[in-house]
C-alpha cells in the first residue's frame, strides 16, 4: 500500500427527493434496484432507497467514470455494495449511511471505507442500549461519565463501531461486545479487536463533522496520513 496521504470524498445530501427529482433518480437504477424499490413495505423508505441510489450513481460516475446508469453496483455476501471491476471502477470503494433525512458517501481509491451517520435523537435508550450491545469496558466508560456527557459519547462510540463493521462489510455478523472504540471527543481509536488482536492496527477511525443534530464517523484502511474532505454532493 502506499505512503502517500490516503485522500477521503464525503458527500452529504438531504434525501428529500420527491416528485421528479425522485423520478430522475428512479431512472438511474438498474432492473435489481428497481424490483428492490418495488418490494418495500412503506413509501418513505422506498423513496429514500431510490434517492440514496441514485444520488450514490450519480456520484460514483464522477468518480470512477461512465454513466449513472450503467454502472454495476454488485453486493458481496454481506451486502455491502461495491463497484463491479469494468475499466479499473472496482478500484473506487465507497461507503453511505442516511439517518434522519440526511445521506453521507465516503469514496475512496483503493482502500475500504466505512462510513456511519446518526440522528441524534433525544429520549432515546442510551443506558439500556450500552448495556446491551457495547463491550463490558465501554459501557463502563460510558457509565462513569456525567449524564449530560453520556448521550454525545454513547453517539462516538455507536457511530464509531459501526463505521468499523460498515468498512469491513462485516454487518451485524460478529457480536458488538467482540470489539472496543475509544469513546473521548479527542482521537477516534479502535482499541481491541478480538480473536485477531493485529485488526486494530490495521484500521484508522476518523469523527466527522456533518452538521448539528448527527453523529458520524468514518472508518479507512490502513493508518498514516489521510486527508478527509465533507463536501455537498
Ligand atoms: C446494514 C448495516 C450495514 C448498516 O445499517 P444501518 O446503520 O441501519 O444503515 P446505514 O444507513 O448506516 O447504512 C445503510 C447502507 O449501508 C450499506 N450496506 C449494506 N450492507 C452493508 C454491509 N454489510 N457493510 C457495509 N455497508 C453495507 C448500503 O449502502 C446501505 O444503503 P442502502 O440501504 O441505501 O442500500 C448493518 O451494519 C446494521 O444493520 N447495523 C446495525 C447494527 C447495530 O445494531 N448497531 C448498534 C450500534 S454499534
Amino acid at each position: 500500500m502506499s505512503t502517500a496521504a490516503a485522500r477521503v470524498e464525503v458527500r452529504t445530501a438531504l434525501l428529500d427527493a420527491d416528485g421528479p427529482s425522485l423520478r430522475a433518480m428512479e431512472a438511474l437504477l438498474s432492473p435489481g434496484e428497481r424490483e428492490r424499490a418495488a418490494r418495500f413495505a412503506f413509501e418513505e423508505p422506498r423513496r429514500a432507497f431510490v434517492a440514496s441510489r441514485g444520488r450514490l450513481r450519480l456520484l460514483l460516475a464522477g468518480f470512477a467514470g461512465g454513466r449513472p446508469e450503467g454502472l454495476r453496483i454488485l453486493e458481496d455476501d454481506l451486502g455491502k455494495p461495491r463497484l463491479g471491476g469494468e475499466c479499473g471502477q472496482g478500484r473506487w470503494r465507497f461507503n453511505v449511511s442516511h439517518s434522519g433525512g440526511l445521506w453521507a458517501c465516503a469514496v475512496a481509491l483503493n482502500r475500504e471505507v466505512g462510513l456511519d451517520l446518526e440522528e441524534i435523537r433525544p429520549g432515546r435508550a442510551v443506558e439500556s442500549i450500552m448495556n446491551r450491545y457495547f463491550s463490558p469496558a465501554e459501557a463502563a466508560a460510558l457509565a462513569a461519565l456525567p449524564g449530560g456527557e453520556r448521550e454525545a459519547a454513547f453517539h462516538r462510540v455507536w457511530t464509531r463501531k459501526e463505521a468499523w463493521l460498515k468498512a469491513r462489510g462485516l454487518g451485524i455478523s460478529i457480536p458488538l461486545d467482540s470489539f472496543e472504540v475509544s469513546h473521548g471527543p479527542g482521537e477516534a481509536r479502535l482499541l481491541a479487536t478480538r480473536p485477531d488482536p493485529g485488526e486494530a492496527g490495521r484500521w484508522t477511525l476518523r469523527d466527522l463533522d456533518l452538521g448539528p443534530g448527527y453523529a458520524a464517523a468514518l472508518c479507512l484502511e490502513g493508518t498514516g496520513p489521510a486527508e478527509v474532505r465533507v463536501r455537498p454532493a
